[in-house]
């Protein structure tokens, strides 16, 4: 696991975008794991910036973690919708390319099971994008999410609907119920990079990154993650023991050495 401490959100976002277009123009069908909140939003910025600067997106394919239950389809805070306007129309990259987990099925189980067998036929996710939440989710696997989950329904804590009401009219309309990737779907991905930025993630940064692999902070299982990368502002690193052995492993990373 790397950690990198940067002074802000635009320069997290240049550094996930560099590490982006690197993966692109070496691998031009590359299969993007795409998180929605407010954390990548700067990268989406920098995304379409360098798409008008000629980055070519019309092969690649872009995978949700995650999706409310119950939002009627074209809801503008359904992920399926934000990840449109924020990110797909913005770039090059074809509508038929971005899958999401469908949270209106009839059969929800079923249709969990077919995202991931989706994920599997694109060939697994090379680069999976990610915020926290201030409990410590990734994707939507709240605290005591199995270690090793696969797409599925889950019950939103308390917290996180208080957290995302911002983005809807009051917290009655933000609905309860969730389908995510797993802990271990997020696992199987070949780079996971996560974004956090402000102290109001620092405690969960730290029990990330320092604490105990544990679902009572489920993004620790990126500990076991053979590629991670956490890129965090220093108001999100204010709570790292570590925070000067991190900022020193950077400072001195090899020129040759990408993410
Ligand atoms: C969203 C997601 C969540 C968010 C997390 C942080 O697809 O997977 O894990 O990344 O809730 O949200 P923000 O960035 O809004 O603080």
């Amino acid at each position: 696991m790397e950690v990198v401490i940067l002074p802000g959100s635009r320069q997290i976002a240049s550094l996930v975008a560099d590490t982006i277009e690197a993966l692109l123009r070496e691998k031009p069908d590359a299969v993007l794991g795409l998180a929605t909140g407010s954390s990548p939003l700067p990268v989406y910025d920098e995304l379409a910036l360098r798409h008008e600067r000629g980055l070519d997106f019309s092969r690649a394919h872009g995978f949700l973690l995650d999706e409310y239950v119950g939002l009627e389809s074209g809801h503008p805070e359904s992920y399926r919708e934000v990840i449109r306007r924020e990110f797909a129309v913005r770039v090059n990259i074809a509508p038929e390319n971005i899958h999401g987990p469908d949270g209106a099925a009839a059969d929800l189980p079923a249709a969990c099971r077919a995202y991931e067998d989706a994920i599997q036929d694109r060939g697994g996710v090379d680069l999976q994008l990610l915020g926290i939440g201030t409990d410590g989710h990734i994707g939507f696997n709240e605290p005591g999410s199995s270690l090793a989950s696969r797409t599925r329904i889950k019950t939103l804590i308390e917290q996180t609907r208080r957290d995302n009401a911002r983005f809807f009219g009051s917290l009655a309309e933000v609905p309860h119920h969730v389908v995510t990737q797993g802990l271990g779907t997020i696992l199987d991905s070949r780079h996971a990079v996560l974004v956090a930025t402000g102290a109001q993630k620092a405690q969960a940064v730290h029990d990330l990154v320092e604490g105990p692999v544990a679902a009572i902070c489920p993004a620790s299982v990126l500990q076991l993650h053979p590629h991670a990368s956490i890129l965090v502002d220093e108001a999100a690193a204010s709570s790292l023991k570590l925070a000067d052995y991190y900022r020193h492993s950077y400072e001195h990373k090899p020129a040759w050495q990408a993410l």
